[in-house]
């Protein structure tokens, strides 16, 4: 069995009411992510689509959810899907088929997903709305449109309605994605704890005259080995002036004693992913400008966490974080001036040019508005992750810069849930002190 099927019919139901009952009366279409094509016959890996996993936990492609409420405490969903194929098995491995949905996961209902266009008029009535979200995939809409399209033609004597009033469901699906419940959280401790064995691991492997595209599978091995079956994103194996290249991805240099390295990267597990930035000396000793550097981001780190306070606006973490580096730019003698003022020009910009919290869950860049519709920040809810994750990045050219720090990139990241009480680090195992990289980095794999 893939290992993204999640097999909890109880689960997958009560996430399905609890949307349903959000959106109110109405039909729900949803499909799962598409396959896409790499080169020739070759595909890329597949990943079920965010939203239709946390729905039903179904992994396979070409699998589309419609779910209708009945009250507040039933709804029916259908899932269509592949139909069994013995000889597509032989190469591409068993599919669930219709029985298997069913039986498995729990819907009322499976159809092959060749009927969908054929039966989404029946169970999409035209007087009610249909939640689907155009411009995700638009031979998907094309689609839709046509039959609705041809329903509407059918009836093009009759009095209005012709076919239902498409709703989007993305803003109440993010926000009921936003909160987490706790098999979500067990999901996001599980990725958390696979990442900080992935980070120590690769502290301890890394080594002067080591490509980081070593240091990286040493890193990836760990996450698999602690049940990861991928990453949630693109690692960042970032050395020596490359960590001043905010989403460097080249992850082909090779590193040389003096470096440090920043390791931005984080293991999925049940289709959640943690997301966790370390930066440390490939040798094993930070020198003193580096260290200097180090505790100007972590010292604005944890103030940036402590900020993360049921309640309080979104990004509450940012605005500690941009007092408390400006402070360290003047310190290390890259500002002059009063901080507060330096703080309200942006001074800190061309040093520190990225956000520094982001909504965290099945994407790392997660679902979730960060603005309501007045355009007021979002209020931290308990229940809520986001990351904490700022930087300094001083790029070898620089002038503006003192000699020493030229070439020095830095970041911190953790992962934070929000709780009624004080914020919960999940990733909070990853060594982050420099005494506690430094120990952990004297025993060498
Ligand atoms: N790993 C991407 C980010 O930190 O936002
Ligand atoms: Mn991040
Ligand atoms: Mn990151």
């Amino acid at each position: 069995m893939s290992r993204d099927a999640i097999v909890d019919p109880a689960l997958h139901r009560a996430r399905r009411q609890r949307l349903l009952n959000a959106l109110g009366d109405g039909v729900l279409l949803l499909a799962t992510a598409r396959e896409a094509g790499r080169n020739g016959d070759v595909l890329h890996e597949f990943r079920p689509g965010s939203d239709l996993h946390y729905l039903t936990g179904f992994p396979e492609p070409d699998a589309v959810l419609v779910a209708r409420r009945i009250d507040l405490r039933r709804h029916h969903a259908t899932l269509f899907v592949r139909q069994r194929d013995p000889e597509r098995e032989t190469w591409d491995g068993p599919r669930f088929g219709t029985e298997g949905a069913v039986r498995r996961f729990g819907v009322d209902r499976a159809e092959p997903v060749a009927e969908l266009w054929k039966l989404l008029p029946e169970l999409a009535p035209i007087g009610a709305p249909l939640f689907h979200a155009l411009g995700r995939d638009h031979e998907f809409d094309r689609r839709l449109l046509a039959a609705f399209g041809a329903v509407a033609d059918k009836r093009r004597r009759r009095v209005w309605p012709r076919h239902p009033a498409i709703v989007d469901p993305l803003p109440v699906m993010a926000s009921e994605r936003l909160v987490k419940d706790r098999a979500e959280l067990a999901s996001l401790r599980a990725a958390a704890a696979a990442t900080v064995a992935g980070h120590v691991t690769a502290m301890r492997a890394a080594r002067p005259g080591m490509f980081e595209y070593e240091a990286q599978v040493a890193l990836e091995a760990e996450f698999r080995r602690a049940g990861s079956p991928r990453n949630g994103y693109p690692s960042i194996v970032a050395s020596g002036g490359n960590a001043c290249v905010l989403h460097y991805h080249d992850n082909d240099r090779r590193m040389v004693a003096g470096d440090l390295l920043l390791i931005d990267a984080g293991a999925e597990v049940d289709g959640l992913t943690a997301d966790v930035t370390r930066t440390f000396p490939v040798d094993g000793r930070f020198t003193p400008a580096q260290a200097a550097v180090y505790r100007v981001v972590l010292r604005a780190q944890l103030a940036g966490i402590r900020a993360c306070k049921v309640g309080a606006r979104w990004d509450s973490a940012h605005r500690a974080c941009v007092r408390s580096l400006t402070r360290g730019l003047v310190e290390l003698g890259v500002l002059k001036g009063a901080p507060h003022e330096l703080v309200a020009e942006n001074a800190f910009r061309p040093f520190y040019m990225h956000g520094t919290s982001h909504w965290l869950g099945r994407d790392v860049h997660d679902v979730g508005a960060y603005e309501d519709a007045e355009g007021n920040p979002e209020k931290l809810r308990a229940g809520a992750v986001l990351t904490v994750e700022p930087g300094l990045y001083f790029t070898a050219g620089d002038r503006r810069v003192p000699k020493a720090l030229r070439g020095i990139g830095v970041r911190i990241e953790d992962d934070v849930l929000v709780t009624a009480k004080e914020p919960v680090v999940l990733t909070a195992a990853a060594p982050k002190s420099i005494a506690d990289i430094e120990r952990v980095m004297a025993v060498r794999s």
